[in-house]
């Protein structure tokens, strides 16, 4: 018999975006960006931005929480919650690794106060680039 991944807890995927926004590595831009991905398994993962004093080596929060899904094995996400004091939306850049990794996944993007907007990554990445085309 299988078992299927429970149905997602949204406020808990936020929240735990919420939780580790504070570890965020931002001494150049002040800017803390906490992240948690929902894996296809239903396990979640979580990521801080980590920026370098040689800026461009910084990384994203969405990408930290994506890659450490893949470092415990998933090879794909059904979720993302990104939780910022402005409430503002992934970068184009985690855009496409939400994509390639996820193109059906539910994107919630919140603010401190815990409330969150619900979007997809279809619509904030029309047309994406899956690397089908690659030989
Ligand atoms: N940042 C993220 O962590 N995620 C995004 O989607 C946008 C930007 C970080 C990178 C940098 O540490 C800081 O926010 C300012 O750009």
């Amino acid at each position: 018999m299988s078992t299927l991944p429970a149905a997602p807890d949204l406020p808990a995927l936020v929240a735990a975006a919420r939780a580790v926004r504070g570890n965020a590595r931002a001494p150049w831009s002040r800017f803390q960006v906490g992240a948690a991905v929902r894996a296809s398994s239903g396990r979640v993962y979580v990521g801080v931005n980590v920026e370098s004093a040689s800026y461009p080596l910084t990384c994203c929060a969405e990408r930290v929480a994506i890659y450490n899904a893949v470092t415990a094995g998933e090879t794909a996400i059904t979720h993302v919650a990104v939780v910022t004091a402005a409430r503002a939306a992934p970068c184009g850049g985690c855009r496409q690794v939400i994509y390639e990794l996820g193109a059906e996944s539910e994107v919630l993007i919140a603010g401190l106060d815990g409330a969150w907007e619900t979007t997809s990554i279809r619509a904030l990445l029309p047309h994406g680039f899956d690397g089908s085309a690659l030989p």
